[in-house]
């Protein structure tokens, strides 16, 4: 399907509604290539991949095409110890969840509800509730848009890091993710690390039981963005040395925060957001969210700009009180593609 001049409303979760020259929803992954080609890739007009754009804020018109990723379908293959899925980057990511849970697989639960496709899932390689997507990827492929070659990454070879990966770095244009291949343990071991899941007890705990305690966390804190604008944790929470957080949580200490196993610190960016009394705050028709602070949200009639000047207000307010300087979680999408969040917003 192909669409000219068309409005992105409908493929933000942040409900901005800027336009593209086009869009086109692909289905298989020669079509990727194809429609590259056909539309003159190669004479550099901007290119965006897309999922269910629950992880970007379009700042203005793209002047460029949108691919919109739909490629589906998913293949079990298994081995004594572990089931392995092969599964198409426009498959939607909490139904590939549920699908594993109902065939008795399990691994992925911790990950429920997180929105997007599975194709942009290793971009940032998610994160919740005590799992990473590092954890049960075993490969990425991708296809470059300018030839239309393919390779596999194997998962070593992703990079993958706290909300990171080679994706964003040296893959970062020209390429689309076609496929996802992941390797779950048949030997099932709950991650029950994060504070509310605790109470579950580990030894008869189902991992059924883990996927609904997870849901029902998720409801009761983060924004559904079908009635609320927003694209999750807005800002990433800072990782600090142990010298730094010792000297900050000694002034302030109600600042949540955890330990890496290097000893490093991560803060909690809601709790430091929080603590400048930020919660509520708003501007034009953006507004931090009253129950999660990472959360900002598009109150009805959001522009990008107002998102912007809420963002940069509350990077400052949080830079000049404890000298944490957030960074976008969020991707920041220019009229030519995207660009340095954090020089947006500095
Ligand atoms: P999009 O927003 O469509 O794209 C994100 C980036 O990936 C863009 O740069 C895009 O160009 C690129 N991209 C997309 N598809 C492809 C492709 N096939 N090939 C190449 N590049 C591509 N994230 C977490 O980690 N943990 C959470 O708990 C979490 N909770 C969230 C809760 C809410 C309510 C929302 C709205 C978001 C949340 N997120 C969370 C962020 C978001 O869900 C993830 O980043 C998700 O993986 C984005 O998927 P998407 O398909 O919407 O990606
Ligand atoms: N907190 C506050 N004020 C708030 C909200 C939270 O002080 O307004 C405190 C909480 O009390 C808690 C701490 O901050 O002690 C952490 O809060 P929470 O557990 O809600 O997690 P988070 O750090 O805010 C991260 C991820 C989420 C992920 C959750 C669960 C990032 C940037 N965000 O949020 O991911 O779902 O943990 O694991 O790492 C996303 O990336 O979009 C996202 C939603």
């Amino acid at each position: 399907m192909f669409f000219q001049r068309a409005s992105l409303k409908p493929w933000n979760t942040f409900g901005i509604d800027v336009y593209a020259n086009h869009v086109t929803i692909v289905h298989n992954v020669s079509s990727f290539f194809c429609n590259s080609r056909d539309n003159n890739i190669r004479q550099n007009e901007p290119v965006l991949l897309l999922g269910e754009g629950s992880n970007v804020l379009f700042l203005q018109d793209f002047q460029g095409k949108v691919f919109i990723n739909r490629i589906k379908g998913i293949r079990f293959t298994e081995t004594t110890h572990t089931w392995l899925l092969h599964v198409g980057a426009g498959e939607n990511w909490h139904q590939l969840v549920k699908t594993t849970l109902y065939k008795g697989l399990a691994g992925l639960e911790n990950l429920a509800l997180i929105p997007g496709c599975v194709g942009s899932a290793p971009i940032q390689n998610i994160g919740a509730y005590g799992v990473e997507l590092k954890q049960v990827c075993e490969y990425v492929d991708i296809i470059f848009l300018n030839d239309g070659s393919h390779q596999r990454l194997k998962a070593t070879e992703c990079c993958f890091g706290y909300r990171d990966s080679v994706f964003k770095h040296r893959y970062k244009n020209h390429y689309a993710i076609t496929a996802v291949g992941f390797k779950l343990i048949k030997q099932w071991q709950p991650v029950l690390s994060y504070g509310a899941l605790k109470m579950l007890n580990p030894k008869t705990v189902t991992p059924m039981q883990v996927f609904h305690a997870v849901c029902k966390i998720r409801r009761s804190k983060i924004p559904n963005p079908k009635y609320l604008g927003n694209a999750g944790s807005f800002f990433k929470n800072p990782l600090v040395t142990s010298p730094t957080a010792f000297d900050l949580l000694t002034l302030y200490p109600k600042i949540p925060y955890h330990l890496r196993s290097n000893g490093d610190v991560v803060l909690s960016a809601a709790g430091l957001i929080d603590q400048c009394e930020l919660k509520g705050y708003r501007i034009g028709g953006a507004a931090v969210h009253d129950q999660q602070a990472l959360v900002l949200i598009n109150t009805g009639a959001a522009s990008s700009q107002d998102i912007v000047n809420l963002a940069r207000i509350i990077r400052r307010r949080v830079g000049e009180k404890f000298n944490i300087w957030l960074e976008p979680e969020v991707c920041f999408i220019s009229a030519q593609g995207k660009i340095d969040s954090v020089e947006v917003i500095a």
